[in-house]
């Protein structure tokens, strides 16, 4: 996962190219194909150091690298992913409509659709397109006499958006900018323009007083950090994205310590004595909040998925991989969902942890983290 990029070598690049080229064929059952496609890339690398995919090759190569996401509990529906092609896009603003355009097909008026978008990769080692934002949509950070106010995990992103003359209004919930760098440049920044962030005012079915806490979440996470590798080439802009897991949004970015932590006020609103552990009250918060999560992405008509209903559509997974004679890789400790663990048969299997590619890789923050 935290693999650094592999130093630019045009002899990997082929073996790389080769080994994905003869198992994404032989999935489209295209084996007639092969011998021809890897002369032409051979040819090619000889010539340039470098190859382009086909947009077949894009769309087969990003869809295995989410089937080989160990850490992803949703792969069931791999096969689904549609792959956007914006390698044409040389400038910010090119990139930026891009990524526009993204957010408005991905998230198709709450219908999301599971989307990647592709920009142009690494050429002979030199990075051409990097996105700076962990997820295209995510609430600024910001250290005040108060405490922190917004998302804790975005102050250092935040801080360097602040320092490009970015200014948030300072609520819990200011969405921040896009940073798109293309090739050594400073990066660029873009609002996000307010009519293609569907956002979600988190409500609970049963009580009233949850709206004072005025807690609202994005409907879709677009995580936009991470690299890509298909055949040797590196997608360093390569943002996807499928949809929620209640968990996600209830158990960890409201309920952390070091993020949003709002399990005490909740247990406030339930009544419940938060001085004695044994009253449980972290967990029948979590209950509540992870209720009233999916309540109002429901409510609002906005796809999102419970965490026993997630792991069962994992078990189809393995199932269906078994079936086609694919060993599931896995990481355990991500796979478990972050409640009731052991609800699930996941927490009663063990899974082997090796990376296979094409997959998806973490990179260095480029900001002082
Ligand atoms: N956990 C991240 C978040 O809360 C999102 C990661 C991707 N999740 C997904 N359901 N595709 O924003």
């Amino acid at each position: 996962m935290h693999a650094p990029v592999p130093e630019y070598d045009p002899d990997d690049l082929y073996e790389a190219a080769e080994s994905f080229v003869r198992q994404c064929y032989a999935e489209l059952e295209r084996e007639d194909e092969i011998d021809d496609r890897l002369a032409e890339i051979r040819a090619s690398i000889e010539e340039t150091g470098h190859y382009e995919h086909t947009y077949d090759e894009i769309e087969h190569g990003a869809r295995m690298a989410w089937r080989n996401s160990n850490r992803c509990i949703g792969r069931l529906f791999w096969e689904a992913l549609d792959v956007i092609d914006a390698r044409d896009r040389d400038t910010a603003e090119g990139v930026f409509d891009a990524l526009c355009h993204h957010l408005e097909y991905a998230t198709n008026d709450g219908d999301i659709r599971p989307t990647i978008t592709l920009f142009e990769p690494m050429v002979r080692g030199e990075r051409q397109v990097r996105i700076w934002n962990y997820e295209l949509i995510r609430y600024a950070g910001y250290e005040t006499d108060d405490g922190t106010v917004g998302d804790p995990d975005e102050l250092a992103f935040t801080n360097y958006c602040r320092s490009r003359g970015w200014e948030g209004e300072g609520t819990d919930y200011d969405v921040l900018p896009l940073a798109i760098q293309m090739r050594d440049h400073e990066p660029e920044l873009f609002e996000v323009p307010d009519d293609l962030v569907l956002e979600v005012p988190i409500a609970h079915p049963d009580y009233d007083w949850f709206d004072d806490l005025g807690l609202q979440w994005y409907a879709v996470p677009v995580v936009s950090n991470m690299r890509l590798a298909i055949g040797g080439l590196q997608y360093t802009a390569a943002p996807f994205n499928g949809w929620y897991m209640a968990t996600e949004i209830a158990a960890r970015n409201f309920a952390d310590e070091d993020r949003y932590d709002v399990l005490p006020e909740v247990a406030e609103g339930l009544g419940l004595d938060t001085d004695r552990n044994r009253e449980l009250w972290k967990d029948e918060a979590l209950v509540e909040l992870n209720r009233a999560v999916l309540h109002s992405f429901e409510r609002d008509g906005v796809k999102i998925v419970d965490h026993h209903t997630a792991a069962e559509q994992f078990e189809a997974f393995e199932r269906r991989e078994a079936k086609v004679g694919r060993e599931v890789t896995g990481d355990w400790s991500w796979l478990i969902p972050p409640m009731s663990p052991a609800t699930t048969h996941i927490f009663h299997t063990t899974y082997d942890d090796t990376i296979t590619t094409p997959n998806f890789f973490y990179q260095e923050p480029p900001y002082e983290d």
